[in-house]
């Protein structure tokens, strides 16, 4: 087929060519806001006189039925048309005659595909945010449940002062909120219009930059032109945003693998968020906990991926750029699929308290406490380690807990210490006692459930 920029060619397109460069395998993503800006654009040219107003409305009912006719699968894109902008200004030529050749006026492709793509982005930032506060919800809940459930909390993997299963959870519920504030960020930076921008250097059109952005959504048109067509910054930072979510979900994961082995036993994820094995019958695994961990790695990829692609290349636009497209719909594709599942197993998992509280009451969790106490008893606290480190090797050697130590054991090791030792070291008083602001006390942590849910509230309501 004859190209829409073929007039200085004398030679048709080499076949690998032309499969090598096109990107409408990936890019037909991108119909709707192809059609979206191009109407905006084209009612723009009729106000301002560089068409009439009947050419723009015939140009106008023409992407209307040819969106129409893509959503009902009625479309098959041309490889040798390269890219959804060109396949539809081909359809349109097609469809409306030669007034459809005016559609690009004071337009190019470069400016156009980075109006395309921000206002797809735009979209998938709310819809992943939407994900993100459903996440957060199903935290916030499972966490009102469990501001008593007791759960070792760990350092180096090895057992260190009682927590509640609730104060472990709300910590993944601070990422959550840093996550979405993360986006939100990066939507004030992505609410710029590039259209207008031209190829790099602006038109010799007298374009309304605003009026295009009023209608398409955008609260600012871009300052530069050649930035205009260049920035993939926003892509950047959404990937970004991703990497970084993905890697709390993946710790996460990790931590509900764990806690689902038989060595841990603290939770049992339900059948339907578990699979089993081909070959052995007993197992039933963590997979999907497993596989988003995994899948972290292709996030990460398309981050690095087109930092790599962006580095080096000289203003303005360049093919390159066309990379930056398979990597980001991977990235909305891969966090958004693992938010969504991720919600239902969390919310669907059984919780082990026993198992939690045993875990919790072995492991010498108490021990800071017992020198806490004693530090309340005027003993420096370097001294009071020291003393408590003795007590925990020869509890080790005997194979007890501090709780199981006879009050005269205690006196022997110091005088000071009192029967008030036992309420002072139970998992519970450990808890209680820890109450300074973020702490993990029952006041602590109801402290803190409220205000997740008025973060939550201030987003759902203007959802
Ligand atoms: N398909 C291209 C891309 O995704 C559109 C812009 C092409 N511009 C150009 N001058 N070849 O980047």
């Amino acid at each position: 087929m004859a190209k829409l920029w073929g007039g200085r060619f004398s030679k048709d397109t080499n076949k690998l060519v032309e499969d090598f460069h096109s990107s409408i395998s990936f890019d037909q993503k991108l119909y709707h806001w192809d059609i979206v800006g191009s109407k905006a654009h084209v009612r723009m040219l009729g106000d301002v006189g560089v068409i009439t107003k009947e050419e723009a409305a015939q140009i106008i009912a023409g992407l209307d039925e040819i969106l129409a006719e893509i959503e009902n699968g009625q479309v098959v894109f041309d490889p040798a048309a390269e890219d959804i902008h060109m396949n539809i200004e081909v359809l349109l030529t097609e469809k409306i005659g030669a007034v459809g050749k005016k559609m690009h006026t004071g337009r190019s492709r470069n400016d156009q595909v980075a109006v395309d793509v921000r206002m797809y982005l735009r979209d998938e930032v709310e819809h992943t945010k939407s994900l993100l506060l459903e996440l957060l919800t199903a935290v916030v809940d499972i966490a009102e449940e469990h501001k008593e459930t007791v759960i070792p909390g760990y350092t180096h993997l090895q057992r260190a002062q009682p927590v509640s299963f609730a104060h472990h959870l709300l910590a993944y519920g601070e990422m959550l909120k840093r996550d979405i504030t993360r986006l939100e960020d990066c939507q004030q930076r992505m609410d710029v219009l590039p259209l207008g921008s031209g190829a790099l250097a602006g038109t010799t059109f007298p374009l309304d930059r605003e009026q295009v952005a009023a209608e398409l959504g955008f609260s600012q048109v871009c300052l530069n032109s050649m930035d205009g067509v260049s920035d993939r910054d926003f892509i950047l930072e959404y990937m970004s945003a991703a990497s970084i979510s993905m890697m709390h979900l993946s710790r996460f994961c990790e931590e509900i693998i764990l806690w689902s082995s038989q060595e841990f036993h603290f939770i049992d994820l339900d059948d339907g968020y578990s699979t089993g094995s081909s070959i052995m019958p007993q197992k039933k695994n963590p997979d999907v906990a497993e596989l988003m961990r995994g899948k972290t790695g292709r996030v990460y990829g398309n981050l690095m991926g087109l930092l790599t692609t962006m580095k080096g290349l000289p203003l303005a636009y360049n093919k390159d750029m066309q990379e930056d497209k398979e990597g980001l719909f991977d990235t909305v594709d891969t966090w958004q699929k693992c938010l969504l599942v991720f919600t239902p197993m969390l919310r669907t998992m059984t919780v082990r308290k026993d198992n939690m509280l045993q875990a919790a009451k072995g492991g010498f969790t108490n021990a800071t406490d017992l020198a806490d106490y004693l530090v309340r008893k005027g003993v420096p606290f370097r001294d009071a380690h020291a003393i408590v480190g003795k007590m925990v090797a020869e509890c080790l050697d005997r194979q007890i807990s501090l709780d199981e130590v006879s009050l005269e054991e205690y006196q022997q090791h110091h005088p000071a210490i009192e029967e008030d030792i036992y309420e002072a070291i139970s998992v519970y008083t450990c808890m209680a006692m820890r109450n300074t602001i973020g702490g993990p006390s029952v006041a602590q942590t109801t402290a803190t459930i409220a205000a997740d849910r008025e973060f939550l509230k201030a987003r759902l309501i203007e959802a």
